[in-house]
């Protein structure tokens, strides 16, 4: 398949898009300095804090699992059977409990994700979501692929 570029100037904080790279969803989120600040906080609730059993390029083996701290870049699909999850930000949720950290909810059996992917203990998914290969052509434009 094709690499696919993707214009991210317009993308606004805490705001996410979706393209679409080799048939699969690809997720650019634009992550608030809220969001990243609070991500630490989440580690002892994750069954892979580190990513290191997850499928990331190395140079998005890191805390916030990206090449830009701001930006999230991931393929949409849960990692337990390949439903894509719902975009969640919001902390807290009146559907999703008080302990809701903010991040991706997978509809099909309940997974759970952190702002940057990463698997909530207790989701019948068992690593990280993936992060494609991907490399910024300038400031606002990314390749991925
Ligand atoms: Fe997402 Fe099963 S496919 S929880």
């Amino acid at each position: 398949g094709a690499p696919v570029e993707v214009d991210i100037d317009k993308v606004e904080a805490g705001q996410l898009i979706r393209v679409i790279w080799r048939g699969k969803p690809v997720w650019v989120v634009n992550r608030t300095d809220e969001m990243l600040t609070a991500l630490p906080t989440v580690n002892p609730k994750l069954k892979d804090p580190t990513s290191l059993a997850s499928i990331q390029p190395e140079y998005a083996t890191n805390e916030n699992r990206s090449r830009k701290d701001q930006y999230l870049i991931m393929v949409g699909i849960c990692t337990h059977l390949g439903c894509s999850p719902t975009y969640r930000p919001e902390v807290a949720a009146a559907d999703l409990g008080a302990d809701w950290v903010g991040g991706f909810y997978c509809p099909c059996h309940g997974s759970r994700f952190d702002l940057a992917g990463r698997v909530i203990k207790g989701s019948p998914a068992g690593t990280n979501m993936t992060v494609p290969p991907h490399y910024y052509k300038t400031d606002s434009l990314i390749r991925i692929g």
